[in-house]
């Protein structure tokens, strides 16, 4: 399955299971202390962040590539939704042509099939940003216990990548999210899209690595990439 179909198909649940995300968006919130009026998210989802902006602006735009996500997305006379993928970039080229004045991202770059392409594509708009983007050590002991590599790339490579582009400040927080019951913690995994839909096992080792998960919670490792100068 594709992401963005993945995250179609879990759209209507995504408001139940993004804990860790809304967690997320309120970090990257309170590290940005302007009141930017024209606002750019990429992977906006369903509108979590717009949700959470307490200031007046003149014009949010949120960009997403799965129609179930963007369905669900707040929209106003000063709230747009485009239907739109940020690995394209033709995408970015239209994004180009518009006036905004600070680009946030929150949970969504980690799914990048060329991060520093990305990144490219949102140095050439010359702007502040607040970027959130999930790292290898996101389900650390999940990714051991299974034996298998991350699919995410490390908080290092993203801040490499980043300092390529922009005159950032770079934090790396974990978090820890606790379950009652492996199940219930292997159905949040499902349902909060933080798996990307990138399946590796099978179910038999699904089931193998729910027997031998030693934790009774899930770890999560996110950089948040801030840069506040026009470069
Ligand atoms: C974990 S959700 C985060 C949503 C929202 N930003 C939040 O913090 O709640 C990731 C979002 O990124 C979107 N996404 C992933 N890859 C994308 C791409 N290439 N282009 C546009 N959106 C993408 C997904 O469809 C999904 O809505």
């Amino acid at each position: 399955m594709n992401v963005d179909t993945e995250f179609s198909n879990h759209a209507n649940t995504y408001g139940t299971y993004n804990i860790i995300q809304d967690k997320v968006i309120q970090h990257l919130l309170s590290k940005v202390n302007t009141e930017p009026k024209n606002i750019l998210d990429l992977g906006c989802g369903d509108g979590s962040l717009c949700k959470k902006i307490d200031w007046d602006y003149h014009s949010f735009t949120g960009v997403d590539f799965a129609k179930g996500m963007l369905e669900l997305h707040p929209k106003s006379e000063n709230i747009e939704c485009i239907y739109g993928d940020f690995n394209n970039q033709e995408l970015f080229n239209n994004l180009y042509t518009n006036n905004y004045d600070f680009i946030f991202s929150s949970s969504a770059l980690q799914w990048a099939y060329d991060l520093e392409r990305v990144f490219k594509n949102i140095k050439a708009f010359n702007l502040p940003i607040a970027l959130a983007i999930f790292t290898s050590n996101t389900f650390k002991t999940i990714n051991k216990t299974a034996k298998i590599n991350s699919i995410l790339k490390s908080a290092d490579m993203v801040e490499a990548l980043a300092k390529k582009y922009f005159d950032v400040n770079i934090e790396v927080l974990t978090y820890k999210l606790e379950f009652n019951s492996t199940k219930e913690m292997f159905t949040y995994i499902k349902k909060s899209g933080v798996s990307g839909s990138r399946k590796i096992l099978s179910f038999k080792q699904t089931k193998e690595l729910m027997k031998n998960y030693p934790l009774n919670y899930l770890e999560f490792e996110v950089s948040f990439i801030t840069s506040f100068s026009k470069s």
